[in-house]
Order: structure tokens, then C-alpha cells, then sequence
């Protein structure tokens, strides 16, 4: 298994992991689990990020990289303060708004790993701004 794979695999567990533990944490069953919920998803961040540390390398758009990382860093930051987040009726609305982003983040990580696979197969990145500049068409 290569690098690409393993943080894919550790990506999708994280992922699956959370969502079944919130789902737990949400029936108001489960609050002691949310340290154990807080930490993978903090694996699940970290490994986006050298995701995007990788795709950064294999000359993937810096401004793919750039708002794929910036979504990590939103997910954390809405993890840790939601439960401050309008307290009420209406609170169930910060719950989904968590949960929607919280998923984002394991979509960008897919779709950075994609862009990944497919740009080191096709090999070519334009020596001087580093982007990947061309198809498999184009040659
Ligand atoms: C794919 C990643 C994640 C998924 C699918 C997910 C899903 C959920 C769900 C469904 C809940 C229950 C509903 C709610 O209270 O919002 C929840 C609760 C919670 N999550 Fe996440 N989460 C993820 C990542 C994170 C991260 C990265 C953090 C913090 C760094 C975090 C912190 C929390 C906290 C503190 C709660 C309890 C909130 C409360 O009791 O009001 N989650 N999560």
C-alpha cells in the first residue's frame, strides 16, 4: 500500500468513525465520547493536511490546496466552538452546518487525492509556477 492509499484508508476510518460516534453523541447518550469524537477528528484534519502538503508537491493549484486546507482549519474551529453556537431551538442548525462541513472535509480529501494520482501519472508540471499544465490529450 503507498502513501496515498494509507492516508485514503486512514481518511475513510476517521470519517466512518465520527459519524457513528456522533450519531452517539447526538442521541445524549454519549458525552464522555467526545474527547475520543475531538481526536480522530483532529487525526481526520491532520491527515488532510499533509494530503494537502502532498497534492501541494504534485502540482495541484495552490488555490485548491490553499481552500482544501482552510476547510481543515474550519472544521476544527466549528468542532471546538459549536456548542456555544445558538443556544435554543435552533441549535440543531449549528449541528447539521457541523455536520455538512465536517463531511467536506473528507470530500476535498478524495478529491485532492484524485487530483494527485491523476496529475503524477501524467507527469507534466510547468517548471516555473509548478501547476499542472498538461492533459493527456495535449501530448
Ligand atoms: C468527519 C468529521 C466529523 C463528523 C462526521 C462529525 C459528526 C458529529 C455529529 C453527527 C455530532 C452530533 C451532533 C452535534 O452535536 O453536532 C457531533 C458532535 C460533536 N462534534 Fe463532531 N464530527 C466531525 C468532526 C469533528 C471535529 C473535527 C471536532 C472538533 C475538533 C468535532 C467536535 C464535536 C463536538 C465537541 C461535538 C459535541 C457537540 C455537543 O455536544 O453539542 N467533531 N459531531
Amino acid at each position: 500500500m503507498n502513501g496515498l492509499k494509507v492516508a485514503r484508508a486512514i481518511l475513510l476510518a476517521c470519517g466512518a468513525l465520527l459519524l457513528v460516534l456522533g450519531l452517539v453523541i447526538w442521541t445524549g447518550s454519549g458525552d464522555r465520547l467526545i474527547p475520543v469524537h475531538i481526536a480522530l477528528g483532529v487525526v481526520l484534519v491532520g491527515t488532510l493536511w499533509i494530503i494537502c502538503a502532498v497534492a501541494a508537491r504534485s502540482g495541484i493549484a495552490t488555490g485548491t490546496v490553499v481552500l482544501a486546507a482552510a476547510w481543515g482549519a474550519l472544521v476544527i474551529v466549528l468542532g471546538l466552538v459549536q456548542e456555544e453556537l445558538v443556544p435554543g431551538n435552533w441549535h440543531w442548525t449549528i449541528q447539521v452546518l457541523h455536520l455538512v462541513i465536517s463531511m467536506g472535509a473528507i470530500w476535498w480529501g478524495r478529491r485532492l487525492l484524485q487530483l494527485t494520482v491523476r496529475a503524477r501519472s501524467l507527469g507534466a508540471q510547468d517548471p516555473v509556477s509548478g501547476s499542472l499544465v498538461a492533459s493527456s490529450s495535449s501530448r
